[in-house]
């Protein structure tokens, strides 16, 4: 079969990854990079630490506001597939490049598959939760990472097509994580001590487009009393500059990190704190307390047993408290599968036939 993947912010790197390595065992796969992000340190380091094959197509979209970003993926993308007239077309995530895609291929009759379906924040001011919806109601097949995805979309009338193949994420931190404590220095390099430091991220609009927020947070990683690795988002140091925001000196700021020196920094971290979606996640894999700065989740099942809270709003003394509070997570059940998850989405994609997938 011939598939064209889209691909263009971090974590779809490392979806693609795990799934491509299977996928291109018996299959032609056509890989697009939209250039969402395009930063060495927010995308060429993946490909070359993850093995990824160099894109086939790289469309240098880069930022942008959504209409502009998105219209313009969605018209190169069109292009593209009907130059390859592929069987399948296969997306990631949430991303504008997620949605652009999927939008791409239904119009032309192509079969979306949606890799990671089904999540559902119930909020729409995330850009996100728009993309994942859309998304998934142009999908022919949709892979879920989890059994409350699979019921989500169940409440939506998505019944066909629908398969719970445990979570591709996982499949990379297991692949990948003895590789980050043979190849990575960052500890070494940081003068990190395991579990004697708070690893941090931030990047949402609802955190970092304000200036109240930001002083809060920072101040809060200041007055925490350990030391704060945060390795920083393109946006994010753009809007510190902005704010002119001073950084506590236990705060050591990086550049975004790759995917095994980011690994190695959370598997040691004495707690995580962060307001991605997917190191929530690679908190609870890696059984890391996780504190979210968001006011809800898409990965729910990362709050059973306290492996992670959600604070609200942006406030210096809650911060405080959810990162110094003593925390003792006290069960862990593998809720997102143990792994396999692209051997099972490449069997079930060989199982289809084409005609019986258009959207
Ligand atoms: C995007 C995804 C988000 C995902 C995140 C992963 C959408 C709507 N959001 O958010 O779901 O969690 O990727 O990291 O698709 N920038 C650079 N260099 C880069 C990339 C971005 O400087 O290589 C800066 C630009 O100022 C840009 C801003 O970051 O305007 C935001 O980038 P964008 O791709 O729009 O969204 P993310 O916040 O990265």
């Amino acid at each position: 079969m011939k598939f064209v993947t889209i691909v263009g912010a971090r974590p779809q790197f490392i979806k693609c990854a795990a799934v491509s390595r299977v996928l291109r065992k018996k299959h032609t796969e056509i890989l697009v990079h939209t250039g969402q992000h395009y930063d060495y340190g927010m995308s060429e380091v993946f490909f070359k630490e993850l093995d990824i094959p160099t894109p086939d197509y790289n469309l240098g979209i880069g930022s942008g506001s959504h209409g502009h970003q998105t219209g313009a993926m969605l018209a190169a993308i069109e292009d593209i597939l009907i130059h390859e007239e592929p069987d399948m077309l296969l997306v990631y995530g949430d991303t504008n490049s997620t949605v652009a895609g999927a939008l791409a291929a239904a119009k032309l009759h192509i079969p979306v598959v949606h890799v990671e379906a089904g999540l559902r924040s119930f909020d729409r001011r995330m850009p996100e939760e728009i993309n994942r919806v859309i998304t998934d109601h142009l999908s022919g097949i949709l892979f879920c990472p989890t059994l409350t995805a699979v019921r989500n979309l169940k409440s939506e009338g998505i019944v066909d097509g629908v398969y719970h193949v445990g979570d591709v994420m996982t499949d990379a931190v297991l692949f990948n994580r003895q590789r980050a404590e043979k190849q990575s220095r960052i500890l070494d390099e940081a003068g990190l001590l395991p579990k004697n430091y708070v690893t941090a991220t931030i990047h949402r609009p609802s955190n970092t487009d304000s200036a109240d927020n930001m002083r809060a947070i920072l101040a809060a990683f200041g007055s925490c009393g350990k030391t704060v690795v945060f390795p920083i988002h393109p946006r994010t140091r753009k809007y510190l500059h902005e704010y002119n925001l001073t950084v506590p000196e236990s705060v050591i700021l990086t550049d975004p990190l790759g995917y095994l020196d980011m690994l190695q920094v959370m598997a040691n971290a004495e707690r995580i704190i962060t307001d991605s979606g997917g190191i929530q996640k690679e908190a609870y894999l890696l059984r890391v307390p996780c504190v979210t700065l968001r006011e809800n989740t898409e990965w729910i099942e990362t709050l059973d047993g306290g492996w992670n809270i959600l604070i609200h709003s942006a406030s210096t003394s809650e911060i405080t408290k959810a990162l110094t509070e003593p925390r003792h997570p006290d069960s862990w059940i593998p809720v997102f599968g143990e792994g396999g998850g692209a051997e099972n989405i490449v069997e079930c994609l060989e199982k289809q036939e084409k005609t019986s997938l258009s959207a």
